[in-house]
């Protein structure tokens, strides 16, 4: 635990943005990395459904089970951060408001203080829910990767004229509905810019331009500890996954050299 920082709460998140404060968000999976992200005074951490490919070695995070999300969370929540845990809630845990409540429920007992949804109008009966059973809630706008199934890829969002309409729709309805900010992930610069001068609520973007409140970023993206994957909008800051090659290999060659290591 970060002991020297406050506790962040939504309220603080969101009053970041009033303060002109940039919000560097990122994502943890287990007690470790979650303890260190803390240490290092990041104020957000998100146990996203991402874990289905960085951690769990599925094509994408349409396999990710709302077991699976509840051990994550709960092994995150054991490193009781002072950044706020925000949990994803997975493909298809939010099709009808009930079960969007009673699943965004079963985050919190997990350790979640808020959850993160994919969409827009098409969901606010949920959001509404969600946030009125007293749960803080995170949008997630832009290119969703619940629907690259549908989208066939990972597509940029808000390049024409009709797709920013519909962005900026969403999320003033997610803002009208109480959410404490948005993600916005693969917009175009520009949308993202203005929707971000437009909204009260922070935006937190990936891959969506450098003007938005915050950005976020998957952290084994972000210290290279995945190099079969490729993205444009992360360049990795550190060759974790090289480094841990050459030292295992070193140490096997001192384990079969006879030595110590
Ligand atoms: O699942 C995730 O890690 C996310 C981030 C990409 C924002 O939703």
């Amino acid at each position: 635990m970060n002991s020297q920082a406050p506790k962040q709460t939504p309220e603080s998140i969101r009053g970041m943005k009033a303060r002109g404060q940039k919000i560097a968000a990122l994502t943890a999976y287990d007690f470790p990395m979650t303890r260190l992200l803390d240490q290092a005074g990041i104020p957000l951490i998100l146990v996203g459904d991402s874990l289905g490919m960085v951690v769990l070695g599925y094509p994408d995070t349409t396999h990710v089970t709302m077991a699976e999300m509840e051990h994550h969370v709960r092994a995150a929540s054991r490193a009781k951060p002072r950044a706020l845990l925000v949990a994803d809630m997975p493909y298809r845990s939010y099709e009808t408001v009930e079960m969007a409540v009673q699943n965004a429920r079963r985050l919190v007992v997990a350790g979640a203080e808020a959850v993160k949804l994919e969409g827009g109008r098409e969901i606010l009966e949920q959001v509404r829910t969600i946030i009125s059973s007293g749960i803080p809630l995170l949008g997630h706008l832009g290119m969703l990767p619940q629907h690259v199934l549908e989208e066939g890829g990972y597509h940029v969002k808000g390049k024409v004229e009709a797709e920013k309409q519909k962005l900026f729709a969403d999320a003033e309805a997610l803002a009208g509905a109480g959410a404490f900010g948005v993600v916005l992930e693969l917009v175009a610069g520009a949308a993202a810019r203005e929707l971000t001068h437009r909204l009260a609520i922070p935006t937190i973007g990936i891959g969506a331009g450098p003007d938005c409140d915050g950005q976020i970023l998957v952290t084994p993206d972000l210290l290279g500890m995945l190099p079969w994957f490729s993205l444009k909008h992360v360049k990795p800051k550190l060759d974790a996954a090289g480094q841990m090659r050459a030292v295992v290999s070193q140490w096997k060659e001192s384990v079969i050299g006879g030595k110590l290591g």
